[in-house]
């Protein structure tokens, strides 16, 4: 487990990190997100101590990462891997000398040395490129020589500094695939820093979102995905997901204020895809006897549970439209009134 209290990092006067309090729990896989300057990399620097923290305690299965010795420090380095977004690679060595380099500094024997590359370059997929210079790499390749490298000391965590951001969207993918293997069969819990929401969204099971040095919003991502509470949060899920009032539905007037009797009421229905079977429109309409018309529907996966989102737009019975509302309030999904549309009568 890594705990992180009340992190802060001073560079001069100014505040990289302010406060940072997190828990990361053995065998998961945690994103953070923000964006550029939010202090992302050196959060994840403070971790692994290549950039120790002004204040605050760096906890790792217990200990005190603050308090150890330079060659106490060294040895629990050798539990986490980190992997960064230009790979660096030494362009002198082959992947095979790539990756022994981390056994070479930790005085590995020979023969061991070389089991063990073996075996990870199988985990990786580049037993046929052993011999290879990076310079005969592609990106997704020599990434997958860096996660090698990262990993061959058999580390407990994995540190990810935008390790999919220089990558084509398929390599993406192929590289999420590996790291999502290497999680599961290994068990090596792994902390993703990223821009890119499609990754978290993709293979993260929690997320924080850090702003100016601070943590301001965290939870599971099915959670905060479909119920982000901050702006920039808003912004960054809005890339991935579908967004609050679709662009197709500009054209309608759709107003905040009701301006006559006459007109509709437009609700944003948002659910698991569980609930899905519940005729919730059929309802509305049997029970409540209210005019229903579908103005937009969509469904989203976040890894293997489906969220759909229907804009709907009622009218009928004052009386029973609020009724209606009530009923929509207590079913397991979230129900909003997004505004009124004129009728055209
Ligand atoms: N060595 C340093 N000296 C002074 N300021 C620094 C140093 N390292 C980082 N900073 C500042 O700290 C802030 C956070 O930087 P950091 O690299 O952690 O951001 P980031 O979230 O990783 O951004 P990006 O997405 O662009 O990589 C930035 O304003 C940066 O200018
Ligand atoms: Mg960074």
């Amino acid at each position: 487990m890594i705990e992180l209290k009340h992190i802060t990092k001073l560079y001069g006067s100014f505040k990289a990190l302010d406060d940072i309090n997190l828990t990361i729990k053995d065998g998961e896989i945690f994103g953070i997100v923000g964006q550029s300057g939010a202090g992302k990399s050196t959060l994840v620097r403070c971790i692994n101590m290549l950039e120790p923290p002004t204040s605050g305690e760096v906890l790792i299965n217990g200990k005190d990462m603050m308090k150890l010795s330079k060659g106490q420090l060294r040895e629990e380095r050798k539990k986490i891997g980190m992997i960064f977004q230009h790979f660096n690679l030494l362009s002198n060595r082959t992947v095979a000398g790539n990756v022994a380099f981390p056994l070479e500094l930790s005085g590995v024997p020979k023969a061991e040395q070389k089991k063990r590359i073996d075996d990870i370059l199988d985990v990786v997929g580049l037993t046929e490129y052993k011999n290879k210079y990076p310079a005969q790499l592609s990106g997704g390749q020599k990434q997958r020589v860096g996660i090698a490298r990262a990993i061959v000391s058999n580390p407990d965590v994995l540190l990810s500094d935008e390790a999919t951001s220089a990558l084509d969207p398929e390599t993406v993918k192929s590289i999420l695939s590996l790291l999502r293997d290497i999680n599961k069969k290994l068990g090596i819990t792994i902390i993703l820093i990223t821009h890119q929401m499609e990754v978290i969204k993709e293979i993260a099971e929690r997320v924080a979102v850090i702003e100016k040095g601070k943590i301001i919003e965290e939870g599971s991502v099915v959670d905060l995905f479909t119920n982000p509470q901050t702006e920039t949060l808003k912004k960054f899920v809005g890339s991935v997901m579908s967004s609050d009032v679709p662009e197709q539905l500009s054209h309608m007037n759709i107003t905040p204020e009701k301006k006559s009797d006459a007109d509709q009421t437009v609700i944003s229905l948002k659910f698991r895809g569980d609930v899905a079977n519940e005729p919730i429109i059929a309802n509305l309409i049997r029970q409540y006897n209210l005019d229903v018309s579908i103005l937009y529907g969509s469904i989203d996966y976040i890894q293997n549970v489906s969220f759909g989102r229907l804009i709907i737009m009622i009218d009928g019975d004052e009386g029973n439209m609020n009724d209606a509302l009530n009923h929509l309030k207590e079913l397991p999904i979230t129900s909003e009134v997004i505004g009124y549309v004129r009728s055209d009568n």
